[in-house]
């Protein structure tokens, strides 16, 4: 038994050990410098290259950054790989209180290590985020966090041209509280997955399913956030279209059919113009129901630089109906169609079925010129072999 004195001197303390912890551990922001690392005793065996499927194979090592409304954010924890142990009230599992992004690195030819505008998808993380009520994030201090997690796990970055390390953060509202609310408490963690090529031999373009009953996501909705709860309710309608032959939905809004996206990708459209010229056409953001790809805002800005050099070539951000892709398509006016996102880069498109009739891309089973020379562009200086000061950034 401890005397009252010797208890008091204990408590006394454990009481100073556990607040100076917290003073050192709790911030109004994420702070990189304060990352803690916890390394695996147990390395996995890695995938071979050839046997990688996306988003199924996972690295040694997971960051986890834990937030309060009391306390602010803990210090940010790099820890070997592995389940969550959560509450079955926390409110992740009962009202949608998930986010997440989609990023990549990969490594040049040297095998430095390079993100791809991960401020573009720090900006995203931060407005979906925002959108659950949870909390804002420091963009370069996550991205700091991140970068020590790809080093750590450096040598599952796969080092092959067409191969990619996935990078997946997500947040989550803890709130252990069935009432629908605010989550007072959320968890961002951040995975990594090797990846392989989209296009193990050449590209294949896909056949879209234009649907005219299911809706993706519509004017003052919230399909401009990456929230987890815009994605479960596609998964029907997917498979709907693969049963009927097409590998992908084009999600449509309105009387008209307005074309939004295609699956979780932007849909661009490569048009021929009356004057001869070509417009490369994409939906714009103005309404909120479409998600700010990184992709499509790279594919714009890259259009719109060559469009200063040759106007042969112009850029719109506006809204196409399928009638007017349906008459482009008979006038010979319809040349190109290609998805674009972080998975794939380009996926073009060689048909698109409409109230059961085809109309076909006339590109066929090839990649357009437009839609090769954007692939070229980007993948260029995703892989560092053309330099880029901003978009391409070393870790
Ligand atoms: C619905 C949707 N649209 C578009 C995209 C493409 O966005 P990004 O180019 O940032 O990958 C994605 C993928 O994240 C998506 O889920």
């Amino acid at each position: 038994m401890l005397n009252s004195r010797r208890f008091q001197a204990v408590f006394r303390s454990v009481y100073s050990e556990v607040t100076s912890t917290f003073a050192r551990s709790m911030s109004s922001h994420i702070d990189a410098s304060k990352l803690v690392i916890h390394h695996t005793t147990s390395p996995k065996q890695k995938t071979p290259y050839e046997q990688l499927l996306f988003g199924a194979t996972f690295t040694d090592h997971m960051l986890e950054i834990d937030w309060d409304e009391k306390t602010g954010w803990a210090n940010p924890v790099i820890k070997p790989y592995g389940n969550l142990s959560l509450s079955p009230a926390a409110s992740c599992f009962h009202y949608g209180i998930e986010c997440f992004e989609g990023m990549k690195a990969y490594k040049d030819k040297n095998g430095k290590m390079l993100m791809f505008r991960p401020d573009c998808n720090m900006e995203r993380l931060n407005n979906s985020m925002k959108r659950l009520c949870l909390p804002g994030i420091d963009s370069a201090q996550l991205i700091e966090c991140i970068k020590q997690l790809l080093k750590l796990d450096e040598s599952w970055v796969p080092e092959k041209d067409g191969y990619s390390m996935y990078i997946r953060p997500t947040a989550i509202g803890l709130a252990k509280s069935l009432g629908v609310a605010r989550s007072t408490s959320c968890k961002l963690y951040v995975i990594l997955s090797p990846v392989g090529p989209y296009y193990k031999s050449g590209f294949k373009p896909i056949r879209l399913l234009a649907n005219t009953k299911d809706v993706r996501a519509w004017p003052g909705g919230v399909g401009n956030s990456k929230l987890g709860g815009n994605y479960g309710p596609t998964i029907l309608p997917a498979t709907n279209a693969n049963a009927q032959g097409c590998e992908q939905v084009l999600w449509l809004f309105g009387e008209d059919h307005q074309i939004t996206e295609v699956g979780a990708m932007n849909i661009f459209f490569v048009l021929k113009k009356a004057d001869g010229g070509k417009e490369l056409v994409t939906a714009p953001l103005t309404r909120g129901d479409i998600l700010p790809g990184v992709t499509r805002r790279s594919i714009l800005e890259l259009a719109r630089n060559w469009e200063k050099k040759d106007p042969s070539l112009s850029v719109s951000e506006r809204w196409l109906t399928m009638r007017e892709v349906a008459a482009a398509g008979k006038d010979g006016r319809l040349l190109e169609a290609f998805g674009a996102g972080t998975a794939v880069v380009i996926a073009p498109v060689k048909g698109i079925m409409y109230d059961g009739v085809e109309i076909k891309v006339p590109t066929g089973d090839e990649i357009g010129p437009v839609a090769k020379k954007m692939w070229t562009a980007v993948t260029d200086i995703q892989y560092g072999r053309v330099p880029h000061p901003t978009w391409a950034i070393p870790v």
